[in-house]
């Protein structure tokens, strides 16, 4: 998964869980039905932590989030509906298919949000928004931000002028 064709990218520093959650929140407030997010880091990067904010961003009722640890994907009723997925135990494509996750992407009537993308890089749509988090020392967490088209690209700007 190479930065090479990716039409803007932005790179951040965070040095605590509270920073990374208000740019989650800053995310969640401009997300717009269509749009795909993916979350790629290692365990213990920050994904899930990073996604919560999303949420909470895009309105998504506290008692909605639940923990990650069991399903697969979650659909959330914020102000627009979020599909929150999490790829980490799936191995292919067809695994993903069955979960009815590609079906809700396909509808467009929400956005979505993937963790563990690399898992299943064709999981995400030609146009999207690849986030990906690097321990960086303690609490510190560098964020790289791949937008790969135009509203991608808007968005990214939006999110990190
Ligand atoms: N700057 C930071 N941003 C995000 N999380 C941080 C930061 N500093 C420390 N942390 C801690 O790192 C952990 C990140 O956990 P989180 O579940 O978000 O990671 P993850 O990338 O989803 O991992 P996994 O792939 O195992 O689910 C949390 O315990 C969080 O408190
Ligand atoms: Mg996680």
């Amino acid at each position: 998964m190479s930065a090479g064709n990716a039409t803007r990218v932005r790179t951040l520093r965070l040095t605590s869980p509270e920073e990374t959650h208000a740019l989650g929140v800053r995310l969640g407030k401009l997300l717009q039905p269509g749009d795909f997010v993916g979350l790629i880091g290692e365990l213990g990067a920050g994904k899930t932590h990073l996604a919560r904010g999303v949420a909470e961003g895009a309105e998504v009722p506290r008692s909605e989030v639940a923990s990650p640890t069991f399903a697969i994907v979650y659909p959330y009723s914020g102000r627009i509906p979020l599909y929150h997925a999490d790829l980490y135990r799936l191995t292919n494509y067809d695994d993903l298919y069955s979960t009815g996750f590609l079906d809700m992407v396909e509808a467009g009537d929400g956005a979505s949000l993937v963790e563990w993308l690399d898992r299943i890089p064709e999981a995400a749509p030609r146009e999207h928004l690849r986030v990906t988090l690097r321990h960086s020392g303690g609490d510190a967490r560098e964020l790289t931000a791949e937008a790969y088209g135009t509203r991608p690209a808007a968005l990214l700007e939006a999110w990190m002028p």
